[in-house]
């Protein structure tokens, strides 16, 4: 790791460590109806599924997006004040990020926001070769709690960014509270650049989350390797199946893994007991129209700048600013 980005890496305490994943587990599947939490899909291996996903024919946000902030980089960039810090929350992939850093050279400071620190320092140590210009200034953090901004970027205009409609896997209420959070994060002034997803032909979401080759019911599945794996628990996972399904009161795709027959699983010093066809719910995908998101955004205290959209409204890009 260069020296530069150790010593700008903020650690913050780890509030979401590998011990809250055995919690997690165990209170996850405590529940009626058992259900875990989303982002610890994400170990290595779901982190490589997610970008097989993002490749699949049937997968279209991740094209959508990246077409929509190529074909608007020019306006995009318009709203970024000279000098911005820009900060990105969750970042997987710089790809996004570079893409917008290209467009707008006067961004000066690039804050990735992550859990994983590891991951963090292999991409800012990129970013830093590939953009001289430019301050890396990476925080380990769980961007779902308060954390502070490297002091080194006071006096920076500061612009969010949430791309990939990872906000969709929020409750709405839950994506209010995040806003609100990354409104108290970023400061008086700040922007902000959304990714999310629109509500659409319920065959189009069937299609991307049920994908022919296989690719998401392996990372739906991949979770339970992880449990396995990391937390010594004995799921057969030839006994769960991938179950992916829109619904439109809801807006929202639910992904489950569904039990094929009655079994008992054991983690830790406990055992949990399935029915045949019982499910874990692994995950929410909500979907939004660009009004309603917007409305939302208002909740939380950010005012509508820009929206941006493709040809077949499948996918938004909101520019936001603190009213
Ligand atoms: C990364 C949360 C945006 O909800 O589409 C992809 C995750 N799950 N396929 C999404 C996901 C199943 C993805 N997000």
């Amino acid at each position: 790791m260069r020296a530069s980005i150790r010593a700008a890496l903020q650690v913050l305490p780890r509030q979401d460590g590998e011990d809250t994943f055995l919690s997690d587990v165990l209170c996850g599947l405590s529940r009626e109806p058992k259900r875990l939490p989303a982002k610890h899909f994400y170990d290595s291996e779901g982190s490589l599924l997610f970008e097989e996903i993002t490749r699949l024919p049937e997968y279209y946000p991740t094209r959508t997006e990246i077409g929509i902030l190529e074909e608007r980089a020019g306006e995009i960039a318009a709203l970024v004040p000279r000098g911005a810090a820009l900060v990105e929350f969750g970042a997987g992939s710089t790809q996004k990020a570079r893409l917008l850093l290209r467009a707008a050279p006067q961004i000066a400071a690039y804050v990735p926001v992550d859990i994983s620190a590891d991951y963090l320092a292999a991409e800012s140590r990129g970013l830093e070769r590939d953009v001289p210009r430019l301050v890396v200034a990476p925080v380990a953090a769980d961007f779902t709690r308060p954390f502070a901004l490297p002091r080194s970027l006071q006096g920076r205009p500061r612009v969010g960014f949430f791309p990939g409609s990872t906000i969709g896997n929020f409750e709405p209420g839950e994506a209010t509270d995040f806003l609100r959070l990354a409104a108290g994060v970023l400061g008086p002034g700040a922007r902000m650049i959304v990714g999310v997803d629109l509500v659409k032909d319920a065959d189009v979401l069937h299609a991307a989350y049920n994908d022919a080759a296989g690719v998401t019911a392996r990372f739906n599945l991949n979770l339970l390797v992880r449990i396995n794996r990391e937390l010594g628990a004995d799921f057969d996972l030839g006994r769960f199946a991938h179950r992916a399904f829109y619904d439109a009161t809801e807006r929202r795709i639910e992904m489950h893994l569904e039990s094929q027959a009655p079994q008992t699983v054991r983690i830790a010093d406990r055992a949990f007991d399935f029915e045949a066809g019982e499910t874990i719910h692994t995950e929410n995908s909500y979907k939004y129209e660009p009004e309603s998101f917007g409305a939302l955004a208002c909740s939380a205290g950010w005012r509508a700048l820009a929206l941006w959209t493709d040809r077949r409204r499948h996918f938004s890009v909101h520019a936001l600013e603190l009213a």
